[in-house]
């Protein structure tokens, strides 16, 4: 007999309409990138409200293996001390687990002048490439070429100012160049910057360590360079995306949710479309309320960089219009292959093609548990959103994927009456 121990699987008895009140976590995209800003002082950056997810925790031992000490002082709190760091190369094992970490890269060459890293791992959502973070280097002086694979960015006279074009505003390759543009010489403007509330916390991170970031919050950043940085303390900004998910699970189980310390001032998105498509919103500045009508319709929307709907809640919001009567039709704009949940949710029932970049959701459908799969973070959220709505029971396997981005998933549902459990 094997003595193979199995991975971890949810096994979802649908058909409760979930009910109460549970509390968003910290943003898995904010805190990653305030843990690598850390790397640009000696002193300590302190960060609380980090979610317990597995993409903290691996970015934490990338962190250490540079010679950083990241300490959990309290639950959720994180103090970060690079004064030790002494390697400026980032191995494949610890790179391939989360794509974030490609963001230790600026801050090593604005620091070291020098970096390599693995190619960055991460959900298989698309091609994914980093062309923006290096040629934002390049621009800033560094030479960057490949050597066994890897990636080499090196400055030998440190980075200078310069004037960056992001061909997409990208959310980590913005950050990345930011951070490294802290500590470079003179002054950097990228143009065509991503303007997403995690690019802004960061910035304002950036200026709490002595940073000269301007035009936050704009497609224009300014960043003057300053001689060195010194250590801050950051409260991680609630998860919109999480949020965004319990909203849709109200919605999705004809129940009604209380979503506390929702970011709702950068949600404009989502609340449109879930009021569109026939959900109860009411919102007050941290604390979003959604309920069910039982009489959800067909939407459309197109998935966009801010302020636009996020691509991470694309995949959450066409399992909701599975439930919605008519034919929904939704764009990707953001990512090649957001599309991984589609046939995951077939299988259940749903009516739902795609073709390319968009998908076309017929409903409502009754959906069925069965044996599904978590193939990325939000595809994941989509099959367990289903799962909670359908008939019978599903089982979801391979949740690695939604452990790297949801603090606490199975026990936040439960205490909403859902009937889930991790075996
Ligand atoms: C971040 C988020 C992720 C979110 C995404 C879009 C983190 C850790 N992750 O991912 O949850 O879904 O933003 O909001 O913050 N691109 C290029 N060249 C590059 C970089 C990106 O062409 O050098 C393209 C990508 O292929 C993609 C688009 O830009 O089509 C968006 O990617 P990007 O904004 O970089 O996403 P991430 O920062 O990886």
């Amino acid at each position: 007999m094997s003595n193979r121990v199995r991975p971890p699987r949810y096994v979802v008895h649908g058909g409760v309409p979930l009910q109460g009140v549970v509390r968003v976590s910290g943003a898995k995209n904010h805190a990653l990138a305030a843990m690598c800003a850390a790397l640009l002082t000696d002193d300590d950056v302190v960060l609380s409200n980090v979610p317990d997810i597995t993409d903290v925790e691996s970015l934490g031992e990338l962190l250490t293996h540079l010679g950083a000490t990241v300490d959990a002082t309290t639950p959720g709190t994180l103090r970060i001390n690079a004064r030790g760091l002494d390697k400026c190369e980032a191995p494949g094992d610890l790179m391939s687990e989360n794509r974030a970490s490609f963001q230790v890269m600026g801050p090593l060459v604005a620091r070291h002048h020098y970096a390599s890293s693995a190619p960055p791992g991460g959900d298989a959502i698309g091609q994914r490439p980093i062309d923006v973070h290096l040629s934002g280097f390049e621009a800033m002086g560094a030479v960057i070429f490949r050597e066994s694979g890897r990636f080499i960015a090196r400055a030998d006279d440190g980075l200078h100012g310069g004037r960056v074009f992001m061909d997409y505003p990208s959310v980590s390759g913005t950050q990345n160049v930011m951070m490294a543009a802290t500590l470079a010489s003179g002054s950097t403007t990228i143009v065509n910057a991503a303007t997403e509330p995690e690019v802004q916390e960061l910035a304002h991170l950036l200026n709490a360590m002595g940073a000269r970031v301007s035009g936050i919050g704009t497609q224009m950043i300014e960043i003057e360079g300053v001689e060195r940085l010194h250590g801050a303390r950051a409260r991680v900004m609630p998860d919109r995306i999480e949020a965004g998910t319990y909203a849709v699970a109200a919605a999705i189980t004809g129940g009604s949710i209380e979503i506390e310390d929702s970011p709702v001032l950068v949600m404009d998105a989502l609340l449109a479309k879930l009021k569109a498509a026939g959900a109860q919103v009411d919102a007050t500045t941290d604390t979003l309320h959604v309920g069910a009508t039982g009489n959800l319709r067909a939407i459309s929307f197109q998935a966009l960089p801010y302020p636009g709907l996020a691509t991470d809640l694309h995949a959450p919001m066409a399992a909701l219009l599975t439930q919605a009567k008519g034919v929904s039709i939704i764009h990707e704009r953001v990512f090649d292959n957001r599309m991984l949940y589609v046939g995951e949710l077939r299988k259940m029932g749903a009516e739902i093609v795609n073709t390319g970049s968009s998908a076309i959701v017929s409903g409502p459908t009754k959906l069925s548990g069965t044996n599904v799969r978590a193939l990325d973070v939000r595809a994941g959220a989509a099959v367990l959103l289903a799962a909670l709505a359908a008939e019978g029971t599903t089982y979801i396997d391979e949740i690695s994927h939604l452990d790297r981005g949801y603090e606490h998933l199975d026990s936040k549902l439960r205490a909403l009456g859902a009937n889930v459990e991790r075996v």
